[in-house]
């Protein structure tokens, strides 16, 4: 019987659950088809279309590529040399047969996690989907090939770089993320929030800006593919592999269609567990020197990146006090 469904209804079938979140079995009334089979369908196309369209949309990143993501992070968010945004988010799941207590996670549900890179335009360029609801951001980015070739300088990263408007010195090219990650050369995470010096809180400032974008991707990716919206009815693998499917039709949908900007601003997709993270000696020093950096460029604005309100009455009040 499923063999006579022809691709295009397939695929139909599919993107209808992506989009709308309802259950198979009420694709047994839109379709005719038995929840059995529509899971079947399911699970079949969202494989597929992560087959074809993962090497098409989200190849990986190479030293141009890098660049030129570097390049739109300094029209948009005005932070220098930074090569994409990190962060995962829970994706709840009805609770996987046979598992222990490794999907559960410490907001109290079912989850698998789907940890991301994302550019300046809102486009994942890696991502890594079904590590445990347990495990926290750190861990997942270190289990996953991602983090093993960030560790091992695989990631084809260009060459250190002085930063616009400066001879000296030559900083490396970073990943922003939030607090759960660890501090790195290559990945800067904010400095601890209590008793900042107005540098570092400048440097929290523009990291922020910069980080966002992956929030509002995920913002993005939730409101347009609604099954994220509530707790995955569906086998776990198959579940993985819808996440997937979703991810690589966003990239499809980015390239060729915009976005509404008020689907950026919300969703329903929880962060993982923080748990403390040590960094290395590297980072602290690359992070300083953006620190530093910001601090006395910061008048100065690259491209057409526009301070808000707040930031430019916190920056004429700084000048002012500072003689700066
Ligand atoms: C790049 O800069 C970092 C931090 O200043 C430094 O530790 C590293 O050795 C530099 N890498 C190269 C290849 O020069």
């Amino acid at each position: 019987m499923r063999d006579c469904i022809p691709p295009v209804e397939r695929l139909v079938i599919t993107l209808w659950y992506l989009a709308t979140g309802q259950s198979l079995a009420s694709l047994h009334f839109a379709f005719l088809i038995g929840k059995s089979t529509a899971s079947m369908v399911v699970r079949e196309t969202c494989v597929a279309i992560w087959d074809v369209l993962h090497p098409a949309v989200m190849a990986q990143p190479q030293r141009e590529d890098w660049l030129q993501i570097a390049d739109i992070f300094l029209q948009s968010c005005n932070f220098p040399n930074c090569v994409s945004a990190i962060d995962g988010k829970h994706i709840r799941v009805k609770k996987p047969i046979r598992s222990g207590s490794q999907f559960f996670n410490y907001k109290k549900y079912f989850s698998f996690v789907l940890f991301a890179v994302c550019d300046a335009n809102y486009c994942f360029r890696y991502i890594d989907v079904g590590s445990y609801g347990s495990s926290s951001d750190s861990a997942v980015l270190g289990h996953s090939a991602f983090g093993q070739m960030l560790n091992n300088n695989e990631l084809d990263l260009p060459g250190n770089t002085t930063l616009p408007g400066t001879t000296y010195p030559a900083m490396p090219f970073v990943f922003v993320g939030d607090e759960a990650f660890a501090l790195g050369e290559h990945l800067m995470r904010p400095y601890f929030i209590r008793g900042l010096s107005i540098a570092r809180r400048v440097f929290n400032y523009r990291l922020t800006r910069a980080r966002r974008v992956v929030e509002c991707a995920f913002g993005i990716l939730a409101n347009k593919w609604s099954f994220l919206h509530s707790p995955i009815h569906l086998k776990l693998e198959t579940a993985i592999s819808a996440v997937k499917a979703a991810c690589v039709l966003h990239n499809f949908v980015r390239v060729r269609d915009g976005f509404n900007f008020e689907d950026s601003l919300s969703h329903s997709l929880e962060s993982p567990n923080p748990s403390g993270v040590r960094g290395t000696r590297h980072g602290a020093a690359v992070r300083d020197h953006f620190t530093a950096y910001f601090y006395h460029h910061m008048g100065r604005y690259h491209g057409n990146w526009k301070p808000s309100k707040f930031m430019l009455i916190y920056i004429l009040l700084m000048k002012r006090l500072f003689k700066y």
